[in-house]
């Protein structure tokens, strides 16, 4: 496949900055808005053929990026054929409120190279190259936490579990500490955590429990490139949810998806840029010389991880660019 990587780098770059402006106002759904809107702008000036396979809902609820949704510039010659998911702001409450982790995503693939997940929770666990292959989502939790803490060659008290701060993770959070671990609970952003569990030096080495099925497939598209993986089940909320489900071609609503199942792709690129400070990105930064953003960029096939500083000139003849 064509090298799509620094086109989608400007296109999560773009929603970044556009997401940023609005940090800190209190206002979720605008925040969500800008991102949207500039990374469907965004998209219709990359030489593709793209659908949306992953993205803001179904087309009677969204006005942009809906599932289904044609974007690219498909007059252009030659346009590469492909299905994206997007998370256009991962953690909109968090840049709404000026909080840690907010980031703008977007993965692509040859067609069928990402599971049409629907709009549900998957429970999910992830873990990093070391930890691959060693946990199981049946297992108890402890038996996990031992497993990764002897892959990772620590005791289970060294280890940082990223856990979403729910009700509903109640009994998780008192295995993990009963197991000795211990925990991160974050508010909102389990894509940027399960993305930090795969990256050695984040201080993250799993992340557990449910959060959004769509997160979980980009999730998984992140890690094929990152050789972490991620094991996810859908929960199934009642009959109708199990039904459409069916609708959507998921013979067996309560399998364990791999990293490969979730997203097979062969040519995976996948793009993130942080919105605020996270674990592993830097939030946007305006300053006088410039709007400075930090992005990850990788490609499965050539297997290939980019962190990209990028200083924004925006045509202003007098910003000096700095050497880090
Ligand atoms: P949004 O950015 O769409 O608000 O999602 C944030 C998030 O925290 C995800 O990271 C996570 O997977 C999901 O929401 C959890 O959902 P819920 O808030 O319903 O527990």
């Amino acid at each position: 496949m064509f090298d799509l990587s620094l086109e989608m780098l400007r296109v999560v770059e773009d929603a970044a900055i556009a997401s940023a402006r609005t940090m800190g106002m209190g206002d979720p759904k605008a925040s969500d808005h800008a991102a949207v809107e500039s990374m469907r702008r965004c998209l219709d000036t990359v030489a593709l053929d793209g659908t949306i396979v992953i993205g803001e809902g179904e087309r009677d609820e969204a006005p942009m990026l809906y599932i289904g949704e044609k974007v690219g510039a498909r007059n252009q010659s030659a346009p590469i054929t492909v299905d994206i998911a997007v998370d256009p702001l991962e953690g909109t409450n968090l840049c709404a409120t000026g909080g840690a982790g907010a980031i703008t995503v977007l993965a692509a693939s040859e067609a069928g190279g990402l599971l049409h997940a629907p709009d549900c929770y998957m429970e999910k666990m992830v873990v990093g190259p070391a930890a691959k292959g060693a946990v199981d989502l049946e297992a108890p939790v402890k038996q996990n936490l031992k497993a990764i803490a002897r892959r990772l060659q620590r005791g289970i008290d060294d280890l940082v579990v990223v856990v979403l701060d729910r009700e509903r993770h109640h009994k998780l959070i008192t295995d993990i500490r009963e197991a000795g671990a211990r925990i991160r609970l974050i508010s909102d952003g389990d894509l940027s955590a399960g993305i930090a569990a795969a990256v050695a030096g984040t201080g993250v080495h799993a992340v557990m429990g449910s959060g959004g099925a769509p997160e979980g497939v980009l999730t998984a598209a992140a890690l094929r490139c990152l050789n972490g993986e991620i094991l996810g089940r859908l929960v199934v909320k009642d009959d109708a949810q199990k039904e459409r489900m069916q609708q959507m071609g998921i013979r067996d609503v309560h399998r364990i998806y791999t990293t490969r199942e979730l997203a097979p792709g062969h040519n995976l690129v996948f793009a993130a840029c942080g919105v605020t400070d996270g674990n592993l990105l830097q939030g946007v930064r305006f300053t006088g010389d410039g709007t400075h953003t930090q992005s990850i960029v990788m490609t499965s096939t050539p297997a290939r991880v980019l962190f990209i500083d990028t200083t924004h000139l925006e045509n202003k003849p007098d910003v000096k660019v700095r050497f880090r």
